[in-house]
This record gives C-alpha cells, structure tokens and sequence, in this order.
C-alpha cells in the first residue's frame, strides 16, 4: 500500500486526502460541496466552512482517504461504540472503529478509523481497494454464514487487529459487528479469516481457494 497524500490546512483544521485510497463514493462532495469541489482548484477549500461542519463530513468518507486533526487538540474523531465491518456487495468490505493493520509478522502497518479493504484480490493498493473489483466484475455479495460465529450483545471496546496472511486471508481479531443488507447486524468476537483473494466459495470467508490464485 502507497500512499498519496495532500495536505490543506487553515490555523483551526489539517485535512490529508490520500489520492490512492479515494474511491469516489463522493460522501464529502455531496455532503459539503461548497469545501469538497473536484471542479475547483485546489478542490478541498477549507475556508468555506466551519471546521467542525467540515471533519463531521470528513467522519462519512468511508475509505479513510480524507482524514482531519484539529489543532486545537479538541474534538477529534470519534470512534463507534462497536467496531463495523459492513460488506458491500461486488466491491470491498467497509471497516469502520479502531483499527490495526499488521503483517504477517504482527508488525503495526496502519492504525486508523476508516479503512476499505480489498477482498477481490485485484486491487494494486492492497490491502486497500481501489476500484479494481469494477473492472473484474467481482462477485463478492453481502450473504455470510454465520451460524459459527458465536453472537454477543455486549463487548469492551478494543482494537480489531487486521493481520495480513501472506497469499492469504486477513485474519481478524478482536470484537465486531457484520453488517450487510442481506445478514443485518451480527455482533461477535470470534477470529476470522476474511479473503481476500477473491476466489472463495465461502465469502466473505476464506476457504483455502487463495493457494490455488497465489501459489506460494
Ligand atoms: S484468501 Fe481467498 S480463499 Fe483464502
């Protein structure tokens, strides 16, 4: 994963956009267009509204492409009371809370609040996605078999690590809520391996199809 990033600020508010995780769901656009105007230049213009107003926006975009620091130190992101993965069908899953990606090794890649992973395999920003799942007319829908996955109603809240496998699934650890149109909302704490190849009959789990597409 490569980032891009471009940096706007006023005495009040520093805004990051990384060019390469922005996926175009335009929530800030639409949201708060008099700031976020891909026709103006520089299209993020800071000045237009309060600073607040602006990171409430910034809190919607679900790539994590847009980020904010207040520089006052004061109201600074917050996080949902449970960690989220919603699913997306045909394109990445959606993770919302307090977040860690690591390697394989247990080494600390990113920690953030937003964050679209990439479970086509096609991406070329992985783990996040970038679109590829269009091109590659990706299959993934929002149906998950649960039945395994031990229901909790009420959790402490804590990191979900995000531990990259190498050819190989995300393992995740920690507590969560599954979204999806078809499953609503499943609570669990229980460890999974989530594709990211693309290829599994099982999505949004893995089922061992990913030593077939990335033979080590
Ligand atoms: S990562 Fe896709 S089947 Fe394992």
């Amino acid at each position: 994963m490569k980032a891009n990033i471009q940096t706007y600020s006023t005495t009040e508010i520093k805004v990051t956009y990384d060019v390469n995780r922005c996926i175009h769901t335009a929530k800030c656009v639409k949201g708060l267009s008099r700031v976020f105007d891909a026709k103006k230049k520089p299209w993020i213009q800071l000045e237009n509204a309060p600073s607040d107003v602006i990171a409430s926006v910034i809190e919607k975009c679900s790539s994590g492409a847009l980020q904010y620091e207040m520089l006052n130190g004061e109201n600074n992101e917050k996080l949902p009371r449970k960690n989220r993965m919603i699913l997306q069908e045909g394109g990445p899953v959606y993770l919302h809370g307090d977040l860690e990606i690591q390697d394989a090794g247990g080494n600390s890649i990113l920690k953030d609040t937003r964050f679209a992973f990439c479970r086509c395999g096609k991406s070329k920003n992985k783990p996040a996605c970038d679109n590829s799942h269009i091109e590659a007319e990706f299959k993934g829908g929002v149906r998950a078999d649960t039945s395994n996955m031990p229901e909790i109603q009420e959790t402490e809240h804590g990191s979900l690590i995000i531990k990259l496998m190498k050819n190989g699934p995300a393992i995740l650890e920690g507590s969560y809520r599954l979204e999806s149109a078809a499953i609503g909302i499943h609570e669990s704490n229980k460890k999974i391996a989530l594709c990211r190849c693309g290829g599994s009959s099982n999505k949004p789990f893995c089922d061992g199809t990913h030593k077939q597409i990335w033979p080590t």
